[in-house]
């Protein structure tokens, strides 16, 4: 049978293996070391119960996120809730175990304060910090360093017991911005006395050669990161007294999932070929936005040369690649490869719906 299109083509073999090669490198150096899955970036049940079934941890932002965990089997103690978005439930998960990361005054006091009504001790709590040497001091989330007074005044007061230092930078994946965030975040960790140190994402994963290529710097392998940061963590806490947390994505699912879809519509304009596709730059998601992904097809249709590939919305922007070269033409079927960080969880039912899932 001739499965309709667009859909999403799921393989949580691939999501073991990007896992199990990360965290074995990691623990080859470091073994006390927890990987979590940070959920915002696919949602498909298909991933979310194999991290638990494969004992990771469950980065949550939201109630949304943190009652798909509950749905997948994660307990309270196996949740890292970050996120600005306030909720009471994450009283809850601190009182079951669980790491609540907060990153402004205003929601950790708020905490301290419901905390106090039912409890004598100090609130055990995760801090999120910006690493200044990454974000030029320009980030919007964490804790500054100006902040540490403040913190000082708190814990002096008996008032939190910082459990966790937490720190996610974007767009800092080489290898030596492993090592600066390790370095900064072992500091604080011996600063506020805490047992965890949790360096978040923004990892490269495994991805086609052609999409590789298409950066201006070579992409780390999941090794590379591993022997980085499982080696950095060992010179720096060699009794191991510390508990390392990573927060993965793209990392895991990036190649964990492509989107099949249909071209519907040629025109040739001017010299220049577009082809529609009946998915869209929303299924394909964060990959199109400022690069092309890699598009197969397995027709004996003719050769294009610099071809624009579109969606099927109304937008004029809607651009899934902007210069393919290859075999296409209407009614072929295409493969759009690796599209599992961001794409169904940006899709939505804007003129055409959110595509299904088939498992591999
Ligand atoms: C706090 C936090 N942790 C983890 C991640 C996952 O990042 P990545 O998909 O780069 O692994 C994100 C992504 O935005 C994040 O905000």
């Amino acid at each position: 049978m001739i499965q309709p299109t667009p859909y999403y083509l799921a393989d949580p073999n691939v999501f073991i293996s990007n896992s199990e090669r990360l965290t074995q490198v990691i623990k080859a150096y470091y073994s006390n070391y927890n990987l979590s899955y940070s959920f915002k970036t696919n949602y498909y049940d298909g991933f979310l119960r194999t991290a638990k079934a494969i004992g990771l941890l469950a980065e949550v932002v939201s109630v949304h996120e943190y009652e798909l965990a509950k749905s997948c089997g994660f307990t309270e103690k196996d949740i890292i809730w970050n996120g600005v978005l306030p909720s009471e439930v994450k009283l809850s998960v601190i009182e079951n175990g669980g790491i609540v990361n907060v990153d402004n005054f205003t929601e950790l006091y708020n905490l301290m304060e419901v905390w106090f009504e039912n409890h004598h001790e100090p609130l055990p709590i995760g801090l999120r910090f910006e690493i200044p040497q990454l974000t030029n001091g320009k980030s919007r989330f964490g804790f500054h360093e100006s902040d540490f007074d403040e913190f000082g005044s708190i814990i002096n007061a008996n008032k939190i017991n910082v459990r966790c230092v937490h720190s996610h930078t974007s767009n800092a994946r080489d290898l030596g911005s492993f090592k600066q965030r390790i370095e900064y975040m072992v500091n604080l960790a011996r600063m506020f006395n805490s047992k965890i140190v949790d360096i978040g994402g923004n990892m490269y994963g495994p991805m086609h050669p052609d999409f590789a290529r298409q950066y201006d710097s070579s992409i780390p392998s999941l090794e590379d990161y591993g022997m980085v940061i499982g080696k950095k963590m060992k010179e720096l806490v060699p009794n191991e007294d510390i508990i390392l947390v990573t927060e993965n994505g793209t990392a895991l699912v990036g190649n964990a999932m492509d989107l099949v879809a249909k071209v519907i519509k040629r025109n040739d304009t001017k010299g220049a070929v577009r082809f529609t596709l009946n998915c869209n730059c929303y299924d394909v998601g964060f990959s199109c936005n400022h690069k092309n992904p890699v598009i197969e097809t397995s027709s004996d249709s003719s050769d294009v040369e610099n071809a624009v590939i579109y969606g099927c919305t109304c937008l004029e922007r809607d651009i899934i690649h902007r210069c393919f070269s290859g075999k296409m033409d209407v009614g072929d079927i295409v493969t759009i490869k690796n599209v599992g960080a961001y794409s169904l969880n940006v899709s939505n039912n804007f003129i055409s719906p959110v595509p299904y899932i088939v498992n591999k």
